[in-house]
């Protein structure tokens, strides 16, 4: 080796800028770039002694097999960088952070379980990227956004099950998308990526062979031909229901929210209750509901949360949630006690017609809702005149419990 380095210093100390490694051969081209060609060289590293002026390195079909951080420090002029057909099995973060100018990565072909996507980050030039033939089974959510040169993505040829949904947002130079022979498992989590490849631009190419390998009901069959009666978004609809309960004394108004949903598969139903008092609590699922040393909330497995005892401290939002793997819904009601001074307890009891249940709802459907939307409605309980002591309530029939939708609707 010794020999060789020296004769490698001598190169530097000469020309520097066409400093070449044994056994790459170098060249500058036409357009002035500089190429340093080292494929099928039986190469286990990268060589050393690289012009820092380089901008081509072909490094494939070699033996490498694993990439260090500071493999590539000498070129940080590159644009184009091909390391195909080696034995690449991982790569030490940082190894591509530098790169500014990289515009063809090439790594397929190799043995790659995972990929340093945070180097992405850095790589605002890069417009082809080749990770095909290789075993990653991820790409991590969000990992490609800030590619705004990426024309050619090729992932094909990978153990990928499944995507995050938005992974090819973000990329508006996007052309072509190889994602074909990946053993993708289409539940309706992958259902974005149907429907992202019939309305994108990009080619995506070999779409006949990109298929399904799980469910066993849609093995063979094409991602893009997942059938949409599958995979439905959840629509929600928020109905409430008040009653005084009759029990005995002590029992007070119990507010009934019911949220039915639909979709495929079916939603689950949460909910997320936000009081003017400043109490916070998601409640997922029946068994959480019941938490806490008093059950001030029950969440029931039918979709009901009933809140026995609705008094001024539960006023505040009650949102309803319908997620399931196709998307999410939610649908909000402001849920106000008018009379403030006069809790829930003192509303008449033997008032006929009191407990007769009043429901009303508000739906979250088809029509999208910008955020904030659809949490605009106000339920008022007036305490009825007469029965309330002091001033204020509101002229109102007596003798009735009212339900009121602040607004736009009055439902009396
Ligand atoms: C790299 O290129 C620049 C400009 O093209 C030149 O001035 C510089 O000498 C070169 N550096 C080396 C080490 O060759
Ligand atoms: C496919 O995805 C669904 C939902 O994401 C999951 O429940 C299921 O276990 C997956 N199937 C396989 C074989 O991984
Ligand atoms: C849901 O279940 C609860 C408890 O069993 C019941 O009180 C409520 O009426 C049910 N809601 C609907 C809409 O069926």
């Amino acid at each position: 080796m010794r020999p060789l380095l020296g004769v490698l210093a001598l190169v530097t100390l000469l020309s520097p800028g066409l400093a070449c490694p044994e056994p790459c051969s170098c060249s500058t081209k036409k357009n002035g770039r500089l190429l340093a060609e080292c494929a099928y060289r039986e190469l286990r590293a990268v060589p050393r002694g690289l012009s820092p002026n380089v901008t081509i390195l072909t490094l494939s079909a070699n033996r490498l097999g694993h990439l260090g951080r500071s493999s590539l420090a000498e070129a940080p002029e590159l644009q184009s960088l091909w390391l195909g057909y080696n034995h690449i099995s991982a790569v030490e973060p940082g190894t591509f952070a530098h790169l500014l100018h990289l515009k063809n990565l090439d790594l397929s072909h190799n043995r790659l379980a995972d990929f340093p996507w945070q180097d992405l980050g850095g790589l605002g030039a890069l417009q082809i990227l080749k990770l095909s033939n290789n075993r990653l089974s991820w790409v991590p959510r969000g990992a490609l956004a800030g590619l705004r040169e990426l024309r050619s993505l090729w992932l094909n040829d990978n153990a990928l099950a499944t995507l995050a949904r938005g992974t090819f947002e973000g990329l508006p130079a996007l052309a072509q998308l190889q994602l074909f022979h990946n053993p993708f498992n289409c539940s309706c989590q992958l259902f974005w990526l149907r429907e992202w490849a019939r309305s994108t631009e990009a080619v995506l190419s070999g779409a006949a062979s990109t298929l399904c390998a799980e469910p066993a009901r849609l093995r063979g069959r094409a991602v893009t031909d997942i059938p949409a009666e599958l995979c439905v978004a959840p629509s929600a609809q928020l109905t409430y229901l008040s009653s005084l309960a009759k029990a005995g004394p002590g029992d007070g108004l119990t507010l009934s929210l019911h949220c039915s949903v639909a979709g495929s598969p079916p939603p689950e139903v949460r909910w997320r209750v936000r009081t003017a008092a400043g109490r916070s609590l998601d409640i997922r699922g029946p068994a959480q509901g019941q938490a806490g040393s008093r059950r001030r909330f029950l969440a029931f497995k039918n979709g009901t949360l009933a809140i026995p005892d609705f008094g001024k401290d539960d006023e505040g939002t009650y949102t309803c949630l319908a997620v399931n793997e196709v998307g999410a819904r939610e649908v909000s009601l402001h849920v106000a006690l008018a009379g403030s001074e006069g809790p829930a307890e003192q509303l008449p009891r033997d008032d006929p017609q009191a407990g007769h249940p009043a429901g009303h709802g508000c739906a979250g459907r088809d029509e999208p809702e910008p955020p904030g939307a659809g949490e605009n409605l106000v339920i008022v309980y007036h305490v009825p005149r007469g029965v309330r002591s002091g001033a204020g309530g509101r002229d109102i029939p007596p003798g009735m419990l009212p339900l009121a939708l602040g607004l736009p609707l009055l439902l009396w």
